[in-house]
């Protein structure tokens, strides 16, 4: 394995769409932070389409189509709706992910184990409009070795539990077990998925401070961070938006 070669970044935009949505209004627009995304380097552009449409909307997924250069990562739950959206867009990659209505975000993996017959009709549905399939799943291997038997290409590990919170451990020594054993299954998940032919993404609750150890997992070869991405923007960002508001104020006292 080349160290040099870094994993590829899938860039979730979902949250420049929560910002716009909180007013209704039109901006901001994840298509144009794609557009930015993809000049700074990034090697997809990730969406999840919620049934519930609390952030991305269906325009915004069928505009991503046609204006994404590399590839479109289309995350969705596995329903008769989100099917038919899925054929007539044609991304690159479809991302399965289970949904609750009331969660804040997608909490814990697919349990593609359970469904697994109704979810091999489904991946061979999908199939027929030439997009990848991939399983968001916990890095568990009878969820791996059940992902591959729906005939998924791809499977995307949960992280969520390695980015656990520090604030939700009574102590230290706590806190950094339980990463170092869920970096673990993490790594054990990826090699297994790796070894039965499976390629490997990994997401969820990712941070510019707790992705190097995810990344040196040699056999992920695909992050899709989206949260720490748009929070981080904001803020570095922030400072440039203020002196543009002064020199719009500005500009509107020399017309006066
Ligand atoms: N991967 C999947 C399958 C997800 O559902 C999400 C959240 O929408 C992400 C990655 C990105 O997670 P975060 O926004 O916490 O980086």
């Amino acid at each position: 394995m080349d160290r040099r070669i870094r994993p590829r970044l899938g860039v979730n935009v979902d949250h420049v769409a929560t910002i716009r949505q909180a007013r209704g209004s039109r901006y901001p627009d994840p298509v144009a932070a794609a557009v930015l995304a993809e000049n700074a380097g990034a090697d997809q552009i990730t969406v999840h389409l919620r049934g519930d449409r609390r952030h991305i909307q269906d325009r915004d997924v069928r505009i991503l189509r046609e204006t994404v250069k590399t590839r479109l990562n289309l995350e969705m739950a596995a329903t008769n709706e989100m099917l038919e959206i899925a054929l007539a867009t044609k991304p690159h990659l479809v991302t399965l992910v289970p949904e609750n209505r009331m969660e804040r975000t997608t909490e814990g993996g697919l349990d593609v184990a359970g469904k697994q017959e109704e979810l091999t009709v489904y991946v061979e549905k999908l199939k027929t409009c030439g997009a990848h399939v991939s399983m968001f799943i916990d890095p568990d291997k009878a969820q791996i070795d059940a992902s591959k038997a729906t005939g998924a290409e791809y499977i995307e590990l949960h992280t969520g539990d390695f980015c656990a919170d520090r604030e939700n451990f009574s102590s230290v020594d706590e806190f950094e077990k339980t990463i170092e054993r869920e970096l673990h299954k993490l790594s054990q998940g990826a090699e297994h998925a790796h070894d039965i032919g499976l390629r490997v993404a990994a997401g969820h609750g990712l941070t510019y401070e707790n992705v190097a150890p995810v990344a040196a997992i040699p056999w992920i070869e695909e992050f899709n961070i989206g949260h720490s991405i748009v929070a981080h923007a904001v803020l570095v960002g922030f400072e440039r938006a203020v002196v543009e508001m002064i020199q719009a104020l500005e500009r509107g006292r020399l017309h006066w």
